[in-house]
């Protein structure tokens, strides 16, 4: 692989009371000056920071991670990966849907097709076997047979034209294509798509923002503070504090979410065609596994009868001809529809949001094959992309387990640091070419998906006022970040300023290891009974295996301290138990004089797969072992990790 080396740089200096500097676009840190503040330390070769610390001073200081992507201890993991690896190319399609009418191109083949329509956001109803003609829907399953044997399948899509009232707000508004690789982190996104992301900034001078930082562990919380800009996710601010969440479990997972202010909504107020599509069909914020989402869909076109047809309805032979072994995967017909869309509303303003699990969610290296795929995608579209907002990003890093990757120290950061890069359309930036540059400052501080969310807005209903020409701060009190194409707010952006749950915080502090096999064994089994009383408290102990301690894997003293209370410790700690793989890990905050505990979010370092299947949809899956281990088989119903 000709991948390009970046350079290992080291060694950043803060300042007393601002973030660090940076000399150019590379992120190169600038020495200033030092005045004792903060101390520089170097660790092991497991741990490749630079570290600046911002332990003793959280509020002010942000020491940016900056590090080598290419660092043998994440290098070692990666391998090259293809998902249609010696598929069957000369198996081509023998039926097809265009222009809205379906086709059979083998003569004499004995085939029949059958419709997929929406009914409700999360059923589809299925339609009587048809003969070749005309069809009014946009999921189309299509079946030969000889004599009684099924040998051929395939699931069409199309996009129907529908009439939509885009009178628009502004005059000729951008367009704003979102594409989301699920658990895409920076530096993945670095080492697996070296040419899309060339492409993007090479043609589509996008600009980088490598200092995003999660503010929820998986999908779920991310793209609420993404779609709605609320926080979900209870947590803990560094230095002890309460995130305020917006919306508890009621509020976002008990009830539909239609009448909500939602960015679709947004979007389509203002007179674009709005359009949303996943490769799975239980979707990032409604159903996994358990919650209500929306009960109509939120926007124009989604590609989700196309999904729920495929996971839950179609034939076999029909499923597996989107698996791979056909070289064809669900991502193709996601960007089919995709494009396909494009052309059906050539001239009306489009907002359309691609949330790709497929390549990423559950391989660390799944990304490379897609390289080319997006490239060749990108390149297809340029004089359109070039013309348009596009913003590539994630929601958060790969964090799923792969073997020893969550014990370095840059796997473990990347799980908190998902890839954006935002490129604004030629003509805007022809006319304003400060927007460029007000997005590289900005791209050089921490930043959130609330940001993001801002940038958004700011596009759809503030820009347009000044021709994209605004820098200037607004006051947007309903939104907690703010625009990346405006000067940002003058307080130093760290995980103490900013609505970011302290243990995703991707800011270095200073680390030290905790060798001593009392503490250890002390605070290791408090971790352990908490997670056996969060089984207890869900009635799951007939089902779960009760743990036991075994050992500690790591523990770590992170340096940041509340001053209000010198005996107030924070730990980082990753906990072993008998008889089960389960590898917890966990933020604890230890006060020593009441001698009492808090404990972070509980999340797993081992892959854990299927291990908690008897859980069904109640939210167990992290904590729960089964007791009765199912044999892996292949039924069609598989569960996924939360997304
Ligand atoms: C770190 O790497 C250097 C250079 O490869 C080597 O000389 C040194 O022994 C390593 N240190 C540790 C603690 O492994
Ligand atoms: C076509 O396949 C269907 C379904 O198996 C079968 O019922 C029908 O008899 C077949 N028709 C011919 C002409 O073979
Ligand atoms: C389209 O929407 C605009 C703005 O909401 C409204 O003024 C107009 O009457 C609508 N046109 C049609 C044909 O519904
Ligand atoms: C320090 O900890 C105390 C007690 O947990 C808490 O009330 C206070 O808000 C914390 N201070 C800061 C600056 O986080
Ligand atoms: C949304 O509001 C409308 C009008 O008040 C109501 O009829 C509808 O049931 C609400 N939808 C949901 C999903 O709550
Ligand atoms: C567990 O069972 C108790 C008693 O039946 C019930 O009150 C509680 O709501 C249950 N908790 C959960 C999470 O189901």
């Amino acid at each position: 692989m000709a991948l390009p080396v970046v350079i290992m740089i080291v060694l950043a200096v803060a300042l007393t009371s601002t973030i660090v500097f940076y000399t150019n676009s590379d992120y190169v840190p600038r020495i200033t000056m030092t005045n004792g503040l903060f101390s520089i330390h170097k660790e092991d070769n497991s741990s490749v920071f630079f570290n600046v610390d911002s332990s003793s001073n959280y509020m002010d200081v942000c020491a940016l991670p900056v590090y080598d992507v290419w660092h043998p201890s994440i290098k070692k993991f990666v391998k090259p990966y293809s998902p249609v690896k010696n598929c069957d190319k000369k198996r081509e399609p023998i039926t097809e849907l265009k222009n809205g009418e379906w086709k059979i191109l083998q003569k004499g083949a004995n085939c029949s097709a059958r419709c997929y329509k929406e009914d409700g956001y999360k059923n589809v109803k299925k339609g009587e076997w048809m003969k070749p003609g005309r069809v009014d829907c946009e999921t189309l399953e299509a079946v030969c047979w000889e004599k009684q044997k099924e040998v051929y399948g395939y699931l069409h899509n199309q996009v129907l034209k529908k009439s939509i009232n885009s009178t628009t707000i502004y005059k000729n508004p951008p367009n704003v294509f979102v594409f989301l690789v699920d658990s895409l982190s920076r530096g993945a996104a670095k080492r697996s798509l070296p040419k899309t992301l060339q492409f993007l900034s090479n043609t589509l001078k996008s600009v980088e923002f490598p200092f995003i930082n999660k503010v929820g562990e998986n999908s779920q919380p991310n793209a609420f503070a993404l779609w709605f800009g609320k926080q979900v996710e209870k947590a803990k601010q560094i230095g002890g504090r309460e995130l305020p969440v917006d919306w508890n479990t009621k509020q976002f997972c008990d009830r539909h979410l239609d009448n909500e202010t939602h960015i679709f909504r947004d979007f389509a107020n203002y007179g674009y065609v709005t359009m949303h599509a996943e490769d799975w069909s239980k979707q990032v914020i409604d159903s996994w596994p358990f919650c209500k989402g929306f009960k109509n869909s939120p926007v124009h076109h989604s590609m989700r009868p196309f999904q729920l047809a495929y996971e839950d309805k179609v034939s076999s032979i029909v499923k597996g001809s989107l698996e791979g072994k056909q070289c064809r995967l669900r991502d193709h017909a996601i960007f089919e529809y995709f494009q396909q869309w494009l052309t059906v509303y050539k001239d009306q303003p489009k907002f359309s949001w691609l949330w790709l699990n497929e390549p990423v969610h559950s391989n660390f290296n799944g990304a490379t094959w897609y390289d080319d795929f997006y490239l060749e995608f990108f390149q297809k579209n340029q004089e359109l992309f070039s013309n348009s907002f596009v913003f590539f990003m994630a929601d958060h890093g790969f964090r799923v387990g792969n073997g020893d990757l969550f014990k370095s120290s840059i796997g473990n950061l990347e799980k908190s640091n998902p890839y954006l890069a935002i490129s604004v359309p030629n003509e805007i930036r022809t006319k304003n070419p400060q927007i460029l540059e007000i997005l590289r400052k900005n791209a050089k501080s921490l930043q959130t998906h609330y940001d993001t969310r801002a940038t958004f807005l700011d596009v759809l209903k503030y820009q347009p006022l000044s021709a994209f020409s605004d820098r200037k701060r607004i006051n947007t009190p309903t939104e907690k970040g703010s625009s990346y194409l405006r000067e940002q707010p003058e307080f130093p952006r760290t995980c103490g300023t900013l609505p970011i749950p302290q243990q995703y915080c991707i800011c270095q502090v200073k680390t030290t290891n905790v060798n001593d096999p009392f503490l250890q064994a002390t605070q290791g089994k408090r971790l352990i009974n908490h997670i056996n009383e969060l089984i207890e408290k869900g009635n799951l102990t007939d089902i779960c295996m009760k743990y036991e301690f075994k050992e500690v894997s790591e523990m770590k003293s992170l340096g940041v301290t509340n001053s209000t209370s010198t005996s107030y410790h924070m730990y980082k700690i990753s906990v072993k138990v008998h008889g089960s793989p389960a590898h917890f890990d966990t933020l604890l905050m230890h006060n020593e004089k009441t001698d009492s505990v808090e404990f972070e979010k509980v999340t797993r370092l081992d892959t854990y797969g299927h291990s908690a299947d008897c859980t069904g949809d109640r939210g167990f899956q992290k904590l729960c072992y089964c007791k009765v281990q199912q044999l892996l088989t292949t039924t069609t119903t598989t569960t996924k990790a939360p997304k």
